[in-house]
């Protein structure tokens, strides 16, 4: 009998659901929220209604386009944290509801192993996925961690950031130079016009594989302030040098610690995730990496880069195989590691 699992995320702002039998993916439908675009950055009542809103046309939508009917369903699996509270709640008690109304089990995903073994989602059975052990380079809007995968449920983060995750980075800077929240996609969009040897900002010297970026934050602060001092308009000027050179800094900090982990674990296969590893500067660096050092590079399809449900449902797959199951009595959690 074929395993069949539903797949729901809603830990943001964005509502999505997956089917996937027998481990190959059959849908993913994703409704990301507009309504937060005005107020420059999440609004988390407003994401939860509407969660509430999308959840049942998105699920409803994940099915048919999967060709696969409700009672067909093995488990629903769902995204337990961490996340927004109020989001999660949405996802998590609909998530019960049809568990208990299809008398099928249902499994809790930690959306950080989703973004680690989104690698996994196929569309066929000939597609490649990584081996055990390997290295996870996990960039967003919260996180940069580098994490040693050595099974889909053991992780171990080997450096994380110790004040701002990379994706803040990103935005916080795109902010003062008077982009659209969020920033990173913009910087990238204008990186690919600049020059990115133009500006030199902080570097941090943080020791072991943990990662900063506030030192780099306040530095692109500090010289956009002074800078406006003398030209009022030297943002608009350099807009393109100002972003290359601000990715550019960034990739190079990823980097360093990659290339370290990479040393210190001796693993031959470098993966990456999270919505930073959409950054086409980010995905050629780690590429390049990769080659240089003899290295398999898995470098996710920008789809399964941002949230989505289709790296939820993976995860629950393979816990529903090894039958790791959760109670009607857990809840939530806004906060977890790997
Ligand atoms: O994983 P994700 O969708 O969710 C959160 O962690 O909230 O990541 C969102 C982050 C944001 O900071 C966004 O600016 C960043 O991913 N991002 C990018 C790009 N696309 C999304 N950063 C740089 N370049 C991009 N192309």
């Amino acid at each position: 009998m074929s395993t069949i699992i539903l797949g729901i995320e809603s830990s943001c702002d964005d509502t999505s659901a997956a089917v996937i039998k027998d481990g190959l993916l059959l849908s993913n439908v994703i409704a990301s929220q507009k309504v937060h675009e005005e107020y420059g950055g999440v609004v988390p009542e407003l994401a939860s209604r509407a969660h509430q809103q999308n959840i049942v046309p998105v699920v409803d939508t994940a099915l048919k386009r999967a060709g696969i009917g409700r009672h067909d369903l093995s488990a629903v699996a769902f995204t337990r944290g961490p996340g927004l509270l109020g989001s999660l709640l949405v996802g998590t008690s609909f998530a019960k509801g049809l568990s208990l109304g299809l008398n099928i089990p249902m499994v809790d995903v930690n959306h950080l192993h989703g973004h680690v073994l989104s690698h996994f989602i196929r569309n066929n059975p000939d597609d490649e996925v990584p081996e055990y052990p390997f290295l996870c380079l996990l960039i967003s809007g919260g996180n940069s961690q580098i994490i040693l995968v050595k099974g889909y449920n053991d992780m171990e983060v080997l450096g994380q950031t110790i004040d701002d995750a990379a994706g803040e980075a990103f935005d916080k800077c795109a902010k003062v130079m008077g982009l659209p929240y969020p920033g990173g996609p913009h910087i990238d969009r204008l990186a690919s016009e600049g020059d990115a040897s133009r500006f030199k900002f902080a570097r941090p010297h943080i020791p072991g594989l943990d990662y900063s970026f506030s030192g780099l934050k306040t530095s692109f602060l500090y010289t956009l302030r002074d800078a406006k001092k003398i030209d009022p308009d030297f943002i608009e000027k350099n807009k393109a040098d100002l972003a290359a050179s601000l990715q550019h800094t960034i990739i190079t900090i990823l980097l360093d610690k990659l290339r370290k982990a990479v040393d210190i674990t001796g693993v031959k296969t470098v993966a990456t995730g999270g919505g930073v590893s959409a950054n086409s500067g980010v995905r050629q660096a780690i590429s390049d990496f990769c080659n240089e050092r003899g290295l398999k590079a898995f470098i996710p399809a920008r789809s399964f880069t941002t949230d989505n449900a289709a790296m939820v449902a993976i995860a629950g797959y393979y816990k529903f195989l090894d039958r790791k199951f959760c109670s009607y009595n857990d809840v939530p959690y806004a906060r977890v590691t790997i």
